[in-house]
Parts: C-alpha cells; structure tokens; sequence
C-alpha cells in the first residue's frame, strides 16, 4: 500500500544540460532553504532523542529586478553518501530562479505548506512547487528526517531512513503535521522568515490562514495538520491513504482527493471513511492512465531528459501511461486551481473549469 522511492530503478543517464522550461505563472520564483530546530520537541525516531529538526525550502513569487539565475534541479551531494537513486540520474540543470528575495507586497502572499511521499526527499517536487509558486503563492516545502530515505542539512550531517513500518505510519503522519505547525511558528517570526527569506527584514509572512498540499503520506499529513492547527484552513492529499483519528474525526475546511486510475473510495476504505467525515466542500479526483508517482516531479523530468517512460518499464510502473508533461500541467494547475478556492476566492468554478480542461481527470464524488 504504501510506496517508496527505493523501489526506483537505477538508470543511467547521461544527458547534460536539460533546462527546466520557466514555470507557468506570471512570477518569478526565488528559492531558498534553511534547517529549522525545535528545540522543545524530542524527534519520537531519533535512537538519541535528539531535538526535531526539519529541512525546509522556499519558492516565493516575486518580480524579479535582476538576471534570473540558473540552479541546479537537486543540491550538489557528498559523493560518499549519495544515494543510488540520486547518484545514477543526470537531473537537470537549469531551474531559473531569481537571486533576490523578494519585497513589500510579495511578502503578503498567501503561504501554502507542502509534505512529500513516504521515504521521499522533498526536492523530486521542486518543479511542481515552483509552478505553483509562480502563480503567487508561498510554497514551504518540508523534509521530515528518519522518513525522507536521505536528508542532509546545511552543515553536511546526513540523516538516513528509519525505515517506518506500518505499525509508525500513524505517528509518523503526526510527527509531519507537528512538523507543519512548527514551520508555520517560524514562519510567523522575524528570525524564521529570515533564515529563509534574508535581507527582507520582514517581521513574518502571513501563516494565520494558510493551505496544505501533500503526496501520499504527505497527503494524509495535511489533513492531520488541518485537524491540528486551526491556521491551515484547505489541504490536498494528492493520491495518499489515510491515517490516525483524523479518518473519523475529518476536518471542516475544503478538502480535496486526487487519486491515480482506480485509487477511489470504493478502492481505498481509508478514503471511504475520511470522505463521511469531511464536514465542508470536499472533491474526489481521479486521474485516469496515472500511477502513484505522476503526483511528483519524475515523469516531468523523463520528458526534460527526453527518454520516453514507455522505455522503462520500472518506471512506467511508477508514473503510469498517462502522456508526461500533460500529468505535470494537470497535477500543478488542479492544485493551484484548488488553492485558490480555498485561500481566495468564495467559488469553485475557476477549479472546476480546470479540471473541465483534462479529459483525463473525472470527478469521482463531491459534496458540500
Ligand atoms: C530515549 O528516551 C526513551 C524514553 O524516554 C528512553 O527509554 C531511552 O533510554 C532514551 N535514549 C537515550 C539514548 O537517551
Ligand atoms: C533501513 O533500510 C536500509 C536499506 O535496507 C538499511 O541500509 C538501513 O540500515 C536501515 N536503517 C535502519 C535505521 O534500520
Ligand atoms: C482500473 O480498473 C479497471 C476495471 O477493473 C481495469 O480495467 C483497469 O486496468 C484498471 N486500471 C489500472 C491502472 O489498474
């Protein structure tokens, strides 16, 4: 039932210098990342009970007043301790970003919090989170440590996988949702938003009502997180069993499921008992010819890469058959259509004429 990325295929690569097209929106994004430690929170998966610590980053909207910069789609890593899944891709390396942060008006933003799938390092969403970004929001992305399989923070100290069982997949999704209310305290201050957000000077971004979109476990943490802290007022769980008491306790605010071909409420009880619990506008998507992880950046970066899925059978069980860059258009609009509703406007219709655009995507159960 649960997925990891240790079940990815070792496929060597070697094409050099694929840029990663200029998201969608009419923002430019800037990129950040900072280590943040709760001092106060023993980490429930550290063997040394050590204090919490999550690996964050930012993709903030901006107009950006200087030349855009091109990064690199993951982080330089330590060659020692790179994982295989990392170490046999040739990712791309053009993702532009704009090198200032951004100012005034910009810091008001909505904030939109995002938690990855199960063992899965935050940055395979990077180009998803910028696309949303660059619609005007302020996408925090979290790793969470002892879940992501390989986390290394800022200092080059590496935490690897505990390898979660079923039994702590409960704990973990609460874990992550603590993790969220933790961000969204740091966020609130001047010394959090400057870790992420230097030279701003701004005294905090704007966390009093904010919204979650999650993969998989990530996806069962945000409605924990919205059953949690009153701040986060929408979530999405794109393609995520559920888990803990938020099955049956639900949430108020407008939720949304997505979910690959046939992962439904008639498939996944979890769905089934969360979905009468959900107290407010709620929406169950599915994306028809879709696997687990076409709710990620990989089947994106097969397109930039230019090797057709189709190629790779272990792969195309992960992303599924839907056409590549149309799951990438349909997972990031549908999300920032969806954020939209639930942060800004009173109508659903602007979603709703979205997820008119996709044949592929159908409406499995709504309800207010
Ligand atoms: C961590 O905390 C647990 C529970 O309080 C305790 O049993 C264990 O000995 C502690 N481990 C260390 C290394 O301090
Ligand atoms: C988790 O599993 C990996 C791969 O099987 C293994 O290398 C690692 O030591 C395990 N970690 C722990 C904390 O058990
Ligand atoms: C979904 O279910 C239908 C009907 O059982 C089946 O034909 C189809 O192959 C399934 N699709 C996937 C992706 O498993």
């Amino acid at each position: 039932m649960l997925f990891s990325l240790r079940l990815l295929p070792i496929v060597a690569m070697s094409v050099s210098a694929v840029v990663i097209p200029s998201p969608p929106g009419q923002y430019d994004v800037f990129y950040n990342t900072a280590k943040m430690i709760e001092k106060t929170r023993v980490d429930p998966f550290d063997p040394k009970n050590g204090s919490r610590a999550v690996m964050t980053s930012i993709f903030a909207p901006t107009h950006c007043k200087v030349d855009l910069e091109k990064i690199n789609y993951l982080p330089p890593q330590q060659p020692n301790t790179t994982p295989t899944y990392i170490a046999q891709w040739d990712f791309p390396t053009g993702r532009s970003t704009c090198p200032e942060p951004p100012k005034g008006r910009h810091l008001q933003f909505p904030v939109v919090v995002f938690s990855p799938a199960l063992g899965t390092t935050r940055l395979f969403y990077n180009a998803i989170a910028q696309a949303v970004a660059s619609a005007g929001y302020i996408v925090v992305s979290i790793d969470h440590p002892y879940d992501a399989e390989f986390l290394e923070f800022p200092d080059g100290s590496i935490v690897t996988a505990a390898n979660i069982t079923d039994a702590q997949v409960p704990l973990d999704v609460n874990t992550r949702a603590r993790d969220v209310s933790f961000v969204l305290d740091q966020l609130s201050t001047k010394a959090g938003v400057a870790a992420l957000l230097p030279r701003t000077g701004a005294a905090g971004l704007k966390t009093r009502r904010v919204a979650m979109y999650g993969h998989s476990v990530g996806g069962a943490a945000a409605a924990e997180a919205m059953r949690l802290d009153c701040r986060v007022v929408a979530g999405a769980n794109l393609d995520g069993s559920m888990f803990g008491p938020v099955v049956q306790q639900g949430v108020r605010g407008p939720f949304l499921l997505f979910g690959h071909e046939n992962k439904t409420q008639t498939t996944d009880p979890s769905w089934a008992e969360f979905w009468s619990n959900l107290r407010g506008w709620k929406l169950e998507l599915e994306l028809a010819q879709a696997q687990h992880y076409a709710f990620s950046d990989l089947s994106y970066l097969m397109k930039l890469l230019g090797v057709p899925v189709q190629n790779v059978p272990a792969m195309q069980k992960m992303v599924g058959n839907l056409d590549v860059a149309k799951a990438f258009e349909i997972v990031h609009r549908t999300v920032t259509a969806f954020l939209g509703f639930g942060l800004r406007q009173a109508s659903s219709a602007p979603l709703e004429e979205v997820i008119s655009q996709y044949p592929e995507v159908s409406v499995f159960a709504e309800g207010k």
